[in-house]
């Protein structure tokens, strides 16, 4: 399987094959300081080329700020020599520090058709400089990577990620999640003709119960965790409920995935996939890891 993955990754996505294999992942960096609060950039790249993602989110990333005077999402799009993330886009949601700060997304492929974003009530990262109580002022940014099967079927992999605010006893993410719904039903599922799926990943600063999850992003999207028909999960024994946050004492699932697949999706392929959260202490959250592979069946 690990072989067969390599083989496939090594000879790239436009290919004429009947398996694709893809690891994704998210993870909130908290600006590069680890689980004590202690700066070390070296030690979040490492992890991240630890776990050999295909596909990344990061949110809380800062670049060129006065605390930490570092593209960091170049500094870990190209810590790994040997296998670097080909395409990255860093997407400031705020004016900080002299610098940016914001979420971003990174493909160790280099075919990306489209990078999609949208700022929370379309504000500016200049009308964010001073942050709102609560109001993180951010938004979503994604990657449009394209594949084709064997029968020259164009498909679509939208993978993309956000970080929601924490304010106003939840009505700040309640807000925000609802932009996202009718964000990726105006820009994208109404107006895509080719199939799709759509990965929606990021830090929701909600728990699975709240309105926020369970009103508004279920009302379009399938939450990966909990879907046990679509994923398996590998469930660490520490932390059975795959909590995200802490990263030391983890008590809240925080970090999510989130799925949608369009109406006309060919259903010769079947998806098979794998979902965990991992323990490790380079920040304070823990990030999400999604194995998921398409396969296409002979007609
Ligand atoms: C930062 O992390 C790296 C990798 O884990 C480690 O080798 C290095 O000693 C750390 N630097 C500091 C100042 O702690
Ligand atoms: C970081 O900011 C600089 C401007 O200071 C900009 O040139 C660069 O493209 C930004 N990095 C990314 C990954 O967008
Ligand atoms: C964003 O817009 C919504 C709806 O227009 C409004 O209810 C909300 O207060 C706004 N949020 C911020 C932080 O301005
Ligand atoms: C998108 O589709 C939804 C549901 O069918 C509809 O309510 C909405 O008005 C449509 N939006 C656009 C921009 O067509």
């Amino acid at each position: 399987m690990k072989h067969l993955k390599y083989i496939l990754l090594s000879i790239f996505i436009n290919l004429i094959s009947s398996t694709f294999s893809f690891r994704f992942g998210t993870y909130n960096i908290q600006a590069g300081s680890n689980f004590e609060h202690v700066y070390n950039l070296t030690e979040t790249a490492e992890t991240i080329q630890h776990f050999n993602f295909d596909f990344l989110a990061l949110q809380e990333v800062d670049n060129k700020t006065t605390r930490h005077p570092v593209d960091q999402t170049t500094f870990i799009a190209q810590y790994d020599h040997e296998q670097p993330f080909q395409s990255y886009h860093f997407e400031k949601m705020r004016n900080f520090q002299n610098g940016g700060y914001g979420v971003s997304i990174l493909s160790k492929k280099s075919t990306v058709n489209r990078v999609l974003t949208y700022h929370y009530n379309n504000t500016t990262p200049e009308q964010c400089e001073v942050s709102k109580e609560g109001d993180y002022c951010q938004g979503l940014v994604l990657f449009e990577i394209p594949f084709e099967l064997q029968d020259k079927t164009q498909l679509s992999i939208y993978f993309g990620t956000t970080h929601l605010g924490i304010g106003l006893g939840g009505l700040q993410q309640l807000t925000e999640a609802k932009q996202i719904v009718r964000w990726m039903t105006d820009s994208i599922i109404n107006v895509t003709h080719n199939p799709y799926v759509i990965f929606m990943t990021g830090d929701f600063n909600t728990i699975p119960t709240d309105d926020s999850i369970k009103d508004v992003m279920l009302s379009l999207f399938t939450d990966l965790w909990t879907a046990d028909e679509i994923c398996r999960k590998i469930i660490d024994p520490s932390n059975l409920n795959g909590y995200t946050f802490d990263a030391l004492n983890p008590s809240k699932r925080i970090d999510y995935f989130f799925f949608f697949k369009s109406e006309n999706f060919p259903t010769q392929i079947k998806f098979n996939c794998e979902i965990q959260v991992p323990s490790t202490l380079s920040s304070d959250h823990r990030p999400v890891v999604l194995d998921f592979d398409f396969s296409e069946q002979d007609k």
